[in-house]
């Protein structure tokens, strides 16, 4: 059976785009596969965060993936920094990988902006992590969305060139596995503007911690055109709104932009928002309310974390303690 790797962010509350883009995906694959599943705490340290609230929101976090549907009995739900394998293989990743490769990662740029003298050095080896926190399991195929492409590639890049500097066929080739529709969920506010944990407006997102008359408040306000919907999936070019609240609706109702406009096509905004808002209430308050009752009891809910991360451990250690004779050190 192949291995499945993913990670998510323990940064702010998880969202529309971490589910439609990634986790619900990471639940459907649960069926066949083996999966690993991981909150990447250290990840969420390259940027500036709240140290008084990181632990909370890592353990928020698991409680929100349990309840959208991980199974933490049958698969392995951890957060990273409890697996030191992560930092180990991490280390010799950084070694591996080149300036130049790392230089043209486009969310470095997107996330470092103008201040790239002042963004700490984690941010711009975050890609080398990344390929450890896979490869370290060995895995093979990882569910993400769009905007991981280019990571991956960077993961592959340095399995290739471990496995052709050490001479081993030690480190295999990774999958990426990104949705079909909404594998990048786009701003409420801004079309052009992938919906996302650190933007300031809580308008822009839709948290999968938000009650119903929330999320019918955000979908009304979203930002549209002034046109009724098309009737023709052409018909959204150079529309990026209106394309992505047709494709959030078709990720929901497990169909396409096609199925949805053969619907609402030649309908007003006005129908059309109100549908979805429903259906986004349908889809999501169960899982808010089953991650409140899980979090009524966050001592479970770190026993769970625990005891993935002492089977994740079992995993990833003997892997990494070969990687590190590969390299050449002793291990006396
Ligand atoms: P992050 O919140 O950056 O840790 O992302 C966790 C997962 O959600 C990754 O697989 C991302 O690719 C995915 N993701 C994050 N934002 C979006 C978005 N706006 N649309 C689709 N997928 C997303
Ligand atoms: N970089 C990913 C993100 O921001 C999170 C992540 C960390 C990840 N390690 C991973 C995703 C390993 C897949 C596999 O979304």
């Amino acid at each position: 059976m192949q291995r499945i790797f993913s990670g998510i962010q323990p940064t702010g509350v998880p969202h529309l785009g971490n589910y439609l883009g990634a986790v619900r995906n990471w639940v459907a694959l649960q069926q066949n596969h083996d999966c690993l599943y991981c909150v990447v705490d250290l990840h969420a340290i390259t940027a500036d965060h709240d140290h008084k609230t990181l632990a909370a929101q890592t353990r928020d976090l698991a409680a929100a993936l349990i309840a959208c549907g991980i199974d933490p009995d049958r698969h392995v739900l951890f957060n990273q920094s409890a697996v030191h394998a992560h930092v180990r293989l991490g280390w010799i990743f950084t070694c591996v990988a080149r300036m130049g490769w790392l230089n043209r990662m486009t969310q470095f740029k997107d996330k470092a902006g103008k201040d790239r003298e002042n963004v700490s050095t984690g941010l711009f080896t975050y890609p080398n992590l990344m390929a450890a926190d896979i490869l370290a399991y060995h895995a093979t195929r990882v569910p993400v969305g769009d905007d991981q492409r280019q990571h991956l590639e960077l993961a592959n890049d340095i399995a290739q060139k471990f496995n052709h500097d050490f001479e081993v066929e030690f480190f295999p080739a990774i999958e990426a596995l990104i949705p079909p529709t909404a594998a990048r969920v786009m701003s409420l506010r801004d079309g052009s503007k992938k919906m996302s944990k650190s933007d300031t407006s809580d308008q822009s997102r839709i948290n999968l911690t938000d009650d119903a008359d929330t999320i019918s408040a955000k979908i009304r306000r979203a930002k549209t055109d002034p046109e009724p919907l098309p009737s023709e999936v052409e018909g959204l070019e150079g529309r990026p709104e209106a394309r992505n609240l047709v494709g959030i609706y078709a990720a929901l109702d497990d169909t396409d932009h096609a199925g949805v406009l053969a619907r609402f096509g030649g309908q007003g905004f006005g129908t059309f928002k109100s549908a979805l808002a429903d259906l986004l209430v349908a889809k999501l308050s169960p899982i808010a309310a089953e991650t409140t009752r899980l979090l009524a009891d966050p001592g479970h809910v770190d026993a769970i974390l625990r005891r993935g991360a002492e089977r994740a451990a079992a995993i990833a250690n003997p892997i990494v303690d070969e990687a590190e004779r590969i390299v050449g050190f002793l291990k006396p």
